[in-house]
């Protein structure tokens, strides 16, 4: 029921603090166990630390999203590259490459030791599955990947995923509107006490993360271009300009 707020706070994190949590579900504002966010979290989709330096420096930033495509593109050490990352944001996902649970999971145990902000990504498989679960007994916190459905969202967090990503881009490249999956899971998310955050994933554009926000989503996970654009308006540079104008008259 987050839009039924009328009210907005902003906290230094999206998690409310234990004691408001209580006063809210008093009230009846809010159920137990509901991923509760006071402002939407932005993640970078990128490889490349400096980026992420960059708009890190620009102070919205909550997390990274790596995956091996990325990592591969950028062709730095993967190890090396989560670790500075993890100094620069609070959330950094690093993604597993076996495809049995058993891989995965040693996987997952050992990117877990390199640093607390780390996130294990996992895809969206059965096999998948089993290790978020045994990621979840473990504490260990973790992102399932390759999200295309509403039926995909509920399996992934009823195994107990910290967070889901569905693809938006590659639904809307395959002729559907990939927002419309993200309606639909945030509408199923109302329905339960799902902890488990929705982070829309494979964007393409700022049109994207305008309606991620619309529908309340956790968070978005831009890429760096498209990141870029978010800030730009041409109404903005038209009013700075005749702000700059109007200043300068009045030093003749
Ligand atoms: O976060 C997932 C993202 O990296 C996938 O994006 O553009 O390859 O569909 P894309």
């Amino acid at each position: 029921m987050i839009r039924k707020f009328s009210f907005v706070r902003r906290v230094r994190h999206s998690k409310i603090r234990a004691s408001e949590r209580k006063l809210h579900i008093r009230s009846g504002k809010m159920r137990r166990g509901e991923a509760y966010s006071f402002h939407m979290k932005l993640f970078l989709d990128t490889a490349n630390v400096d980026q992420v330096a960059e708009v890190a420096a620009w102070g919205v930033l909550d997390g990274v999203t790596t995956n091996p495509s990325l990592v591969a593109k950028e062709g730095k050490d993967f190890k090396e590259t989560v670790l500075k990352m993890c100094a620069l944001v609070p959330c950094v996902s690093a993604q597993v490459t076996a495809t049995d649970a058993e891989g995965m999971q040693k996987q997952a145990v050992e990117y877990s030791k390199w640093h607390k902000h780390v996130v294990v990504k996992v895809p969206m498989t059965v096999e998948g599955l089993k290790a978020l679960r045994f990621c979840r007994q473990k504490g260990i916190k973790t992102n399932c990947t390759l999200v295309f459905s509403v039926a995909q969202a509920v399996l992934a967090a009823k195994a107990g995923a910290s967070i889901i990503s569905p693809f938006v881009g590659r639904l809307d490249d395959a002729g559907e509107d990939g927002m419309l999956l993200i309606e639909k899971i945030m509408e199923a998310w109302k329905h339960y006490g799902f902890t488990t955050e929705v982070l829309v994933a494979s964007t393409r554009k700022p049109e994207h993360i305008e309606r991620a926000a619309r529908m309340g989503a956790h968070i978005s996970t831009i890429p760096y271009a498209v990141f870029k654009q978010l800030p730009l308006h041409p109404l903005t540079d038209a009013g700075i300009k005749r702000f700059m104008d109007d200043w300068e008259k009045t030093r003749r």
